[in-house]
């Protein structure tokens, strides 16, 4: 195993776009940021140096960080962020895990712009365990805002209500010609006449779930949130805002130009965003005045496909690579998912939203949760969060008012769960105010997703039918609007570990919680002594 280093500085450039020049807050002045390279069993030393006007903090989304939540990144929940002039050395290992993830600023909507991939390479000698690529490219999707986000959040804290859609939908940084003043800043991949590739996708939106397709090719999915899946053969993709898919792509057709394009789903009554981004793949020798064609997505409502296009995705569960899956499980949480209101004196309206897990909008601390949690400070958090919601209603029948009531407490609520025990957890989304779906993450593990469905969970009918043989294993997993999602995990990484779903918007309104995991007895079972550099609050 080797040491890789990395230097991060963050700074502020002028980036230009959608012809909208604007500051936005990068690493090492790249857009999107630089790759890290690893391989599986590498130390991994990440120097994060900040030289800009605003409080920074990287996660290392999806990379399970043992033992070590220092270097995960949240802010306020592992660390306290890395303030101007100050540096922070991430240190952790790559270990078990191989595939894409990717990093992103986890302090308000900053990973808007601080965001780039991991491509964790296995282990010298062990082979994918699919035909070897050619070559590999990263397809990095993201959001554009012509103002400046930050902005954009606060005029829409200050109304009480969700912040401006983005302008545009980039595919490497780059909205790709259907934009204005985009010619230019549009991907292109060249690829040869029979040669496959592998295309790391990464979803780095902050609050769109994204279609991605390209036109006269299929794609072959084998791996997602870097775990091995069994392969199939789709046109489209759909990926939520943390995950990533990664796909084999044949350079079989006429050669030619052809688009790839990603645009969202969505499938609530929301204004339908049918911004589409494009990128070029471009078989070599082909001039650049052949125009390409788009793909043909799904519509942007398309439920059907995305229930369809989720059940595919199974673990690959080889004998090399077996899904670890709890089949016994000791603890089991049920959280449902809503949005409320709340009185805001300084908001336009008096009002402004939240959203909550078991009617329990998370409250950020001023200190970071996992200090607290090592070093024993009292006050700073309390570990009632409640396994199920305080009454059970029809969850998904007509829409509900917000009387249900939303906490909004002074402390952040955890729920407390004991070392190596194995835990279910089931997230129902609610049409308190308004069904809706959501990406969910957990920090510092992968989780088994058991099952799936619309409508209220049924605690006796549907673990029945739950996929206890090779469900997919992943860290980032969507609720479907109405619906439910079962998860299984063992608690065998002590720390505490953020859970959030991955739309900033609604992680920016409450839509998080964290759990303590306790330490084991061994004498490995431990957290790891913090590092000295750790940034103090
Ligand atoms: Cu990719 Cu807590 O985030």
């Amino acid at each position: 195993a080797a040491i890789k280093k990395y230097q991060f500085d963050i700074q502020v450039r002028n980036v230009s776009r959608l012809c909208h020049a604007k500051p936005i807050v990068t690493v090492n002045g790249r857009f999107p940021g630089p790759t890290i390279y690893v391989r599986e069993g590498d130390r991994v030393l990440v120097n994060v140096t900040n030289y800009a006007q605003y409080n920074m903090s990287i996660h290392w989304h999806g990379l399970k960080q043992y033992r070590n939540g220092w270097a995960d990144g949240p802010a306020y929940i592992t660390q306290c962020p890395i303030q101007k002039g100050s540096s922070y050395n991430y240190d952790f290992n790559v270990t078990g895990q191989r595939g894409t993830l990717w990093w992103h600023a986890h302090i308000f909507w900053l990973r808007a712009t601080v965001y780039g991939a991991i491509v964790i390479m296995p282990k010298q000698g062990t082979p994918y365990p699919f035909p070897r690529p050619n070559m590999e490219f990263n397809i990095v999707l993201g959001e554009w805002w012509n103002t400046d986000v930050e902005e954009v959040v606060r005029q829409g804290t200050k109304m009480g209500l969700p912040p401006n859609m983005s302008d545009a939908h980039t595919i490497n940084g780059k909205p790709g010609p259907l934009f204005p003043c985009s010619e230019k800043y549009t991907f292109a991949m060249e690829v040869e006449p029979g040669k496959t590739y592998l295309l790391r996708i990464v979803n780095a939106a902050l609050n769109d779930e994204l279609f991605f397709g390209i036109s006269g090719h299929t794609m072959t999915v084998v791996e997602v949130d870097a775990v091995y899946t069994k392969p199939f053969t789709t046109q489209t993709i759909l990926i939520a805002p943390g995950q990533t898919t990664n796909v084999l792509v044949k350079a079989n057709q006429v050669p030619g130009r052809y688009f790839m394009a990603t645009r969202p789903f969505i499938d609530v009554p929301l204004p339908i965003d049918n911004k589409t981004a494009t990128a070029i793949l471009q078989y070599k020798g082909i001039p650049n005045t052949v125009l390409p064609s788009l793909p043909q997505l799904p519509a942007p409502n398309d439920t059907e496909f995305a229930l369809s296009y989720n059940r595919k995705l199974r673990s690959l569960n080889s004998p090399q690579f077996p899904a670890n899956l709890p089949l016994k499980v000791d603890r089991k949480l049920f959280y449902t998912i809503g949005f409320g209101k709340d009185s805001c004196p300084t908001c336009a309206n008096g009002t402004r939203l939240l959203a909550s897990l078991n009617n329990i909008s998370f409250v950020m601390p001023q200190t970071a949760l996992l200090q607290a949690h090592y070093f024993n400070l009292t006050g700073v958090f309390r570990t009632d969060f409640p396994d199920k919601p305080p009454t059970p209603f029809n969850y998904t029948g007509a829409p509900l008012t917000a009387s249900l009531g939303t906490v909004h407490g002074t402390k952040p609520s955890l729920s407390k769960i004991a070392f190596n025990s194995t835990v279910e957890l089931v997230l129902q989304d609610t049409n308190l105010l308004t069904v809706e779906s959501h990406p969910f993450h957990l920090h510092g593990y992968n989780f088994f997703v058991v099952g799936t469905g619309i409508g209220n969970f049924d605690p006796v009918k549907d673990p029945a039918k739950y996929n206890l043989v090779d469900p997919i294993e992943r860290n980032t997993v969507g609720v479907p609007t109405g619906g439910w999602t079962a998860i299984r995990f063992r608690a065998d990484n002590p720390g505490v570990w953020f859970m959030h779903c991955h739309l900033e918007l609604h992680t920016g309104w409450g839509l998080k919680t964290a759990f303590v995991v306790e330490d084991g007895p061994g004498p490995d079972q431990s957290i790891l002594p913090p590092p000295k550099d750790l940034p103090a609050c």
